[in-house]
């Protein structure tokens, strides 16, 4: 087992093992299970469920609101769930957030295990505390930092999983790589895809993001170099969102990755070779789109960022594999000639 894994976490070859032991240690008066319609058909199966109360929602991030939040805190109400009781969230980072977010406020706070079933939330959206819910578009707009009881991470769930939703995880472990852990990388880009194998890349992935937020739990700093990809991709998947054909927010953040190696690469601070050799990788492994948004469309999201000041767009840039810079200003000049 891999170094630095949150103390909250476990790795599971054997889930129902490892439930019923979570749940024993924390001795709920009533367990709800909280999933979205594909988690209840391909996930739900996996776990030993007698006397739950199952709570259904529709999958997506359209879900992830105040409105949902409702609904699911009359059901507890109406089902007689306490602070003793306890939501195991079963499902992807909409389910892990908003049902953390629900649990944690749900009379001041009621026990919660998230049970992440994409790559994206085993190696990303479990680790941090981050909880919360879109709002007025806004995205993770509501929401407050905290820890859940447990999280049981089964890289079995991974199976059912769409190609394109693992490929778009995927984007978070070639992130955690690129920023923090050379060597990590070199690994992972001397394979292809097809071999990786899940359950050696899940646990180095989540002991690099929480190395890091160990460091830095609140984001005054250090923790910033997570939203490497994040700045440029962010604004590419919120403009594509109202168009015919979003992107993922995995794909979006490679197509971020690639184009923030620009503005590096412009700045002097990464090495062409470097940016060409993570450019060339990342477009074997997606299918980005022909025609991309240029900075006239794009520079009104980026200047929404939650990470800027009244100077300007900060962005955290890679100075080379395995090292990560935060808070450099970029002029607008320089984003022009990226995203022209
Ligand atoms: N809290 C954090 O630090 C953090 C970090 C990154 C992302 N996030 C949040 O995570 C969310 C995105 O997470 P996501 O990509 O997991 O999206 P998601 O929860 O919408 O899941 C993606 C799709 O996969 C389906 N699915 C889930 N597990 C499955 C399985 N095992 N088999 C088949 N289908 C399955 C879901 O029903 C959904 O249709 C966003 O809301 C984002 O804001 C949070
Ligand atoms: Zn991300």
């Amino acid at each position: 087992m891999s170094e630095n894994l949150p103390s909250y976490l476990t790795i599971s070859s054997d889930l129902q093992a490892d439930l019923s032991a979570s749940i024993q240690a924390i001795n709920p008066d009533k367990i709800a299970v909280l999933v979205d319609e594909n988690t209840k058909r391909y996930c739900l199966p996996e776990l030993n469920v007698t006397n739950y109360l199952i709570l259904t929602i529709k999958s997506g991030e359209t879900e992830k609101t105040l409105a949902t939040c409702q609904s699911i805190w009359s059901q507890l109400t109406e089902a007689g769930f306490t602070r003793k009781s306890l939501l195991i969230n079963l499902g992807g980072g909409v389910i892990g957030d908003m049902g953390g977010f629900i649990a944690a406020t749900y009379k001041r706070g009621m026990a919660f295990i998230n049970l992440p079933t994409t790559l994206l939330s085993q190696v990303d959206a479990s680790i941090g505390g981050k909880l919360g819910v879109d709002f007025n578009g806004l995205k993770n707009h509501i929401g407050l930092f905290q820890e859940p009881n447990k999280v049981i991470i089964y890289p079995q769930f991974l199976k059912t999983l769409p190609s394109k939703e693992l490929k778009s995880g995927f984007a978070e472990v070639i992130k955690h790589a690129l920023i923090k852990d050379e060597a990590q990388w070199e690994f992972l880009s001397a394979q292809s895809f097809d071999s990786l194998r899940w359950d050696e890349i899940i646990p180095k992935s989540i002991a690099i993001k929480n190395g890091i937020v160990n460091q830095d739990p609140r984001e005054h700093g250090l923790r910033k170099i997570l939203n490497y990809g994040h700045t440029i991709g962010h604004a590419i998947e919120t403009h594509l969102l109202k168009t015919s054909a979003p992107l993922l927010h995995g794909e979006a953040v490679a197509l971020g990755m690639i184009l923030e190696n620009e503005v590096a690469q412009k700045l002097g601070v990464l090495s062409s070779e470097t940016s060409e050799k993570i450019r060339d990788y990342l477009n074997h492994i997606y299918q980005f789109p022909d025609i991309l948004p240029g900075y006239d469309v794009l520079a009104g999201y980026l200047k929404q960022d939650k990470k800027n000041d009244k100077k300007g767009i900060r962005f955290s840039l890679l100075k080379k594999a395995g090292m990560c810079t935060y808070d450099v200003l970029v002029e607008d000049t320089i984003l022009r000639e990226v995203l022209k």
